[in-house]
């Protein structure tokens, strides 16, 4: 029998010690170091093999082929635009949220969508029962769908080679185990040995398969870092419980775009596409109040536009408020800096909030000008005027920079029926029906 001994496992990337350690030496992270079993035979550890057969000899890449039908469309606009067009056959992929943001009920809605598709959902977070129930509620009859609650690894595996699914679906990969190890499911040592025999699953018998997996509270999906390298693809479903829209981001993507984002609206009945999120983010604006100020960002290729609030008050603390909500705290903090200094706007004594509406977190430098036409709006109490775009990137001079994407944002604007927009000094191209006001620094292209 093999004799098993303690071991510490850093849970970011997996490094072994036989001490436990506060800092990982090999990714640097703190507090990483978990207990873990070792099994004396480690080499099997590194062996895992689920083919029957012998791997194919080395082929010359001239001899490959590959061709477009091997993608396939999962008829959810929105999933197939972060994906690059669909799901290619024999991919292995990572769909990572906090709980209850909606993975399982995206993953029904595109059972749902794909009625031809064979897919095996192997639950490991609700019964069938609770499945059945949702899925009743999205309206999914379920002919394609197969549920499977065992999640020991070893009888997944044997089902999906049974079945030979065009998708398989693992719900989620802290649930799986494999009875060969000792650890709890969740553990590292287990995610990562799931997770491996899953990849050859995919790759050797050609089975797309997903893996759902939580995230930590710092975001990032629980689990060794491996896990990401391992996948072809991660997708992040992101957004506020307290809100309806739902994002989902492309974060790596071995056969499309990266970086790529698809919005959905969780309502009463499921998951619903939103072909226009500037329509969306736009709906509740209201132009009459000072402090409210349009911008556009890219998120991928897609322009969209958003609404920045912001409101300045005479303070009661000692130390005034800065407060952002979806921005950057210290790059509020910086562009007050450049009001202050290049504009002669006075905020000491005022409490500063700002917020990005709809509960959206921005981190595209393009909306600096609109935050501090936001804040100027505020502090002098007049509205910025009505249908204008404010798009620029802000340098501690004062100056308006340059920002990527210029004509695709203004054409956004001018789709969504704008009249005007103020943009940094660039030789812009094509015809717009906007009134477009060049200005090379924030004192000049926030005038009153
Ligand atoms: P779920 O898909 O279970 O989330 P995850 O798998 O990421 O944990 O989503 C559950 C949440 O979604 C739950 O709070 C209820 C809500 N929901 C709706 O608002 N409408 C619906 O039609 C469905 C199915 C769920
Ligand atoms: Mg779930």
């Amino acid at each position: 029998m093999a004799k098993n001994k303690i071991q510490y496992e850093c849970s970011s990337c997996g490094h072994l010690s036989a001490k436990w350690l506060g800092l990982c030496p090999a990714c640097g992270e703190w507090h990483t170091f978990e207990e873990v079993m070792a099994v004396k035979e480690t080499a099997k550890r590194h062996k895992v093999d689920v083919s029957q057969t012998d791997s194919a000899d080395a082929v010359r890449l001239s001899d490959v082929t590959f061709s477009n039908e091997d993608r396939k469309s999962t008829n959810l606009q929105e999933l197939d635009r972060v994906l690059g067009g669909g799901l290619i056959k024999g991919s292995f992929l990572l769909l990572g949220g906090d709980p209850g943001i909606g993975k399982s009920t995206l993953m029904l809605q595109m059972a749902q969508k794909c009625s031809d598709w064979n897919i095996l959902y192997v639950a490991g977070e609700e019964s069938a029962s609770q499945i059945k129930q949702r899925a009743s509620r999205i309206g999914l009859k379920g002919d394609n769908l197969l549920i499977y609650s065992n999640t020991e690894i070893q009888s997944v595996i044997a089902q999906a080679r049974k079945i030979k699914p065009d998708l398989m679906i693992v719900d989620s990969i802290q649930t799986v185990f494999s009875s060969d190890l000792n650890s709890l499911p969740g553990s590292v040592q287990q995610i990562r040995e799931c997770s491996a025999m899953l990849q050859q699953i995919a790759k050797k018998e050609g089975i797309t398969t997903l893996m759902i997996g939580h995230v930590t509270k710092e975001g990032d999906i629980a689990g060794p870092r491996i896990l990401e390298h391992m996948v072809d693809t991660v997708l992040h479903f992101e957004g506020d419980q307290s809100q309806l829209h739902r994002l989902l981001r492309g974060v790596k993507n071995r056969f499309g775009p990266a970086h790529e984002v698809g919005v959905f609206e969780m309502r009463d009945t499921g998951l619903h596409e939103v072909v226009n999120p500037s329509d969306l983010f736009l709906s509740e604006m209201n132009s009459t109040v000072s402090g409210n100020c349009v911008t556009c960002i890219m998120e991928g290729s897609r322009p969209i536009l958003i609404e920045v609030q912001a409101l300045v008050t005479p303070s009661n603390y000692s130390t005034p408020q800065r407060t952002a909500s979806g921005f950057d705290q210290r790059r509020l903090q910086l562009l007050i800096a450049v009001l202050e200094k290049r504009v002669g706007l006075g905020f000491a004594g005022q409490d500063v909030y700002l917020n990005i509406a709809g509960g959206l977190k921005i981190s595209d430098t393009a909306a600096d000008l609109a935050v501090m036409s936001a804040l100027a709006s505020s502090i002098r109490d007049i509205p910025v005027e009505d249908k204008t775009l404010y798009v620029g990137e802000v340098g501690l001079g004062g100056e308006i920079r340059r920002v990527p994407f210029l004509i695709r944002r203004l054409q956004e604007a001018e789709k969504m029926g704008f009249k005007k927009a103020v943009l940094p000094n660039s030789e812009t191209t094509g015809s717009f029906k906007l009134t477009l006001q060049t200005a090379d620094t924030v004192s000049k292209a926030i005038r009153n």
